[in-house]
């Protein structure tokens, strides 16, 4: 490869100049080289030595400083590459050490070269599965695992978020990392009413997946006294009870009130007189929170304020009767209405809205 051997207090203004030209070789690095120089890679296409552009600056061949492709796609094989490079997977997820992407059926064959491909260009990464869409009840990925590096095919993994590792598996539980900021306003929105009934608080997250919206509040210091957690799939909650029990014995969870059940959220009114009632409530079953509103409800302590935080996923022409319909259901259920705010947490489907509402109100 082609390097300008420049002194090295003026290889910025060389690179800059090389840039502007568009001379600089793609993905290589500067050469360090003896007696202060630089060797800054050029294409072919650059003048030769003794231009008058390179002010008297020689030109070397030396073994490049290459940093790799920056697309996957480049460490395919010229051949698959021609072949497929109109139906290439556009975009993948990644969830701690798995890759999940959506290959088209019609290159299903060139699977286990993309597979490669991306082992390469991801060293982070351990497995790599395809993403054959949601299945069953609890919306869980169908995935194939395609390719893994080290031969360990399991999909269980572990995510950080928000500074705290948390076991998932996309397999089985139900994550989306897009939701992150959702969780962040849940802390926000409990210190809150903290603030306003100047006490701890009993929450109850009963959609809660493996843990990432309640664990936030639940390490806090000084925010819960007591708290209920559960989800209706079986291996969702298996992950929910390792992360509990991992947080536990890290100390990070210390003189709080606990219940965890592998139950249905609308049953939860029927067990948890015994612990005290609910002053925040977390609604996150997008495609049913406002059906299941009304069971839920009754959790909720009487005579104080509380609050519901609850996400929805609805048609467009839904939207203008949105918030009436909460309205509706609190009415119903005799609660002094002290707010009720909704907004579009955006960037989700484009034919349907992904909504977020948050309501305050007394329970009479
Ligand atoms: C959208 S996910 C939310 C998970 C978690 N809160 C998060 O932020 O990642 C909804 C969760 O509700 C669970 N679920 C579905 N139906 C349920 C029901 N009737 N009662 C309790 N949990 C249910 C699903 O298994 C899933 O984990």
């Amino acid at each position: 490869m082609r390097h300008l051997r420049v002194p090295s207090e003026e290889t910025q203004q060389w690179l800059d100049f090389c840039r502007k030209k568009r001379w600089i070789m793609p993905s290589a690095g500067v050469l360090t080289l003896d007696d202060g120089l630089k060797g800054i890679p050029i294409l072919d296409s650059a003048p030769d030595e003794g231009n008058e552009c390179w002010q008297g600056n020689s030109i070397i061949t030396a073994q490049g400083l290459t940093r790799g492709p920056e697309h996957w796609s480049e460490r395919l094989n010229d051949e698959t590459l021609t072949e497929i490079i109109d139906i290439l997977p556009k975009s993948h997820e990644i969830q701690g050490d798995i890759l999940m992407v959506k290959i088209d059926q019609s290159i299903e064959e060139y699977s286990q070269e993309i597979a490669h491909a991306m082992l390469e260009q991801f060293p982070s990464i351990r497995l790599i599965c395809a993403d054959k869409g949601v299945k069953g009840d609890f919306r869980v990925r169908d995935l194939l695992p395609i390719s893994s590096r080290d031969g360990n095919t399991s999909t269980r993994t572990k995510i950080r978020e928000n500074g705290q590792s948390i076991w998932t598996d996309p397999a089985k539980a139900y994550f989306s990392a897009r939701l992150s900021n959702e969780r962040i306003q849940n802390l926000t929105s409990a210190k809150d009413l903290k603030n306003k009934l100047n006490r701890k608080l009993g929450v109850c997250d009963p959609y809660a997946g493996v843990g990432p919206g309640i664990i936030p509040l639940v390490i806090e210091d000084d925010l819960i006294s007591h708290c209920v957690v559960g989800d209706l799939n079986p291996d969702a909650f298996e992950l929910l009870e390792l992360n509990f029990h991992e947080l536990i014995s890290n100390n990070k969870i210390t003189g709080k009130k606990l219940l965890l059940k592998n139950i249905d959220a609308r049953k939860w009114k029927n067990t948890i007189q015994e612990l005290g009632q609910i002053d925040l409530l977390l609604v996150n079953l997008p495609h049913d929170s406002i059906n299941h509103l009304p069971e839920l409800i009754p959790l909720l302590s009487r005579g104080s304020l509380t609050k519901i935080r609850g996400w929805a996923i609805i048609e467009k022409s839904e939207l203008i009767d949105f918030e009436k319909e909460i309205i509706d259901i609190l009415n119903h259920a005799n609660a002094e209405i002290k707010s009720v705010n909704s907004s579009e947490v955006k960037g989700f489907s484009s034919t349907k809205i992904f909504m977020r509402f948050e309501t305050e109100q007394i329970i009479h």
